[in-house]
């Protein structure tokens, strides 16, 4: 039975996120108090390796044929290549990729590639060191730039880059990152900061700056035409000359929701229909009990909304709030100060 929602959007698309655990701490990402964080060596491991891959067993039969293993950090769980490989064999699923910070990345992404993986997304907000160190409050750009290299030796394709915009931090080097996508076979993608936490609201600019920037740069952006020039959410273009391609995706400026076909599972277990909404439902033990499981994928669905409501004037939003605390089915998880939208935060939802 394919997952269609009652918008007619097909969902094919799965992002399962196996730890929250990250070796990095970036701004926009991790509260000040967030103890999950881990050392770039330490492994920790959240949800085991039979575990993900019988969830993805469940929703290969449900329709889904895209996996995305995201975290916090994926390559810090012990048996991320277990994970892959179990991922890559299910039936059904034609495309395994993940999502990475890149600082683990140089050592073992020829082994990912082998186990069955075939794209992946790197995060890098700044290309100089004390900026990226800024960021993320470790200072590892160079391990980053080095996964970034080894990935594309190992053959990945595409290999894309994700930046997102900060406010005054990084909005100087957007010509800088336009030369990268212009010298590498790379997607650099330009992605607007969404509000997980309060003081990301302050750090947003809208994605519209890049065009700004490319032009004042001499660097024309010209919009691909095939497949309405959307790749999932990410609008794409070129630059004459360049090796790579540029994206630009406006969660807030544009929201994309009508064309969503993601569903993601949380590191402890529970499925999200939308990445900005706090309603999820437990799966259960999926080895166990498969048919809580199949079930958790039906009543998250139905959860789905139209769009997302992270613009709508606050009035407006606490109505929908309400509305949205009668669902029996959701969760209710931590507040973070001064948000009161969103409860659960991108590391534990896998972004
Ligand atoms: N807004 C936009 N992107 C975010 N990411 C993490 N938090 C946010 C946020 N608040 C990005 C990371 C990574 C991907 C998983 O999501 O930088 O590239
Ligand atoms: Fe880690 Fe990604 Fe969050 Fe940065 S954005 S702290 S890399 S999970």
């Amino acid at each position: 039975m394919p997952l269609l929602d009652n918008q007619g959007r097909l969902h094919q698309y799965l992002r399962i996120s196996i730890t929250e655990a990250c070796n990095l701490r970036c701004i926009y990402c991790r509260p000040e108090e967030d103890t999950k964080t881990c050392t770039v060596t330490q492994r920790i491991q959240t949800m085991p390796a039979d575990q993900c891959v019988q969830i993805i067993r469940i929703a290969a039969q449900l329709g889904f044929r895209k996996v995305r293993v995201t975290g916090g950090e994926p390559l810090l769980h012990p048996e991320i290549e277990k994970i892959v490989r179990g991922i890559a064999s299910v039936s059904g699923i034609e495309d395994v990729s993940i999502t990475t910070n890149g600082t683990l990345l140089a050592n073992c992404v020829r082994d990912l590639k082998q186990a069955g993986l075939r794209r992946i997304n790197i995060s890098l907000d700044s290309l100089k060191r004390e900026t990226y160190a800024q960021i993320t409050l470790r200072a590892a750009l160079s391990q980053v730039l080095e996964g970034i290299e080894a990935a594309l030796q190992a053959g990945l394709h595409p290999v894309k880059i994700n930046v997102v915009l900060l406010k005054g931090i990084n909005e100087e080097e957007i010509p800088e990152f336009l030369a990268f996508a212009r010298e590498y076979p790379v997607h650099v993608r330009f992605i607007e900061c969404m509000p997980f936490l309060p003081t990301a609201t302050d750090l947003f600019i809208s994605t519209d700056v890049v065009k700004q920037k490319a032009r004042e740069a001499g660097l024309p952006l010209i919009p691909i035409q095939e497949n309405g020039s959307l790749d999932g959410p990410a609008e794409l273009f070129r630059i004459p000359g360049a090796k790579g391609l540029v994206g630009l995706i406006h969660p807030m400026s544009h929201h994309f929701c009508s064309q969503c076909n993601r569903m993601r599972v949380t590191s402890d277990g529970s499925v999200r229909s939308c990445l900005l909404r706090d309603r999820e439902v437990p799966l259960g033990n999926a080895l166990l009990n498969p048919e809580q499981a199949y079930q958790a994928f039906r009543n998250a669905l139905r959860l789905k909304e139209q769009s997302h409501f992270l613009n709508v004037p606050s009035q407006e939003k606490e109505v929908q709030i309400e509305q949205t605390s009668r669902v029996s089915l959701c969760v209710p998880h931590g507040r973070i100060p001064g948000n009161e939208l969103l409860k659960k935060q991108m590391y534990a939802i896998g972004g």
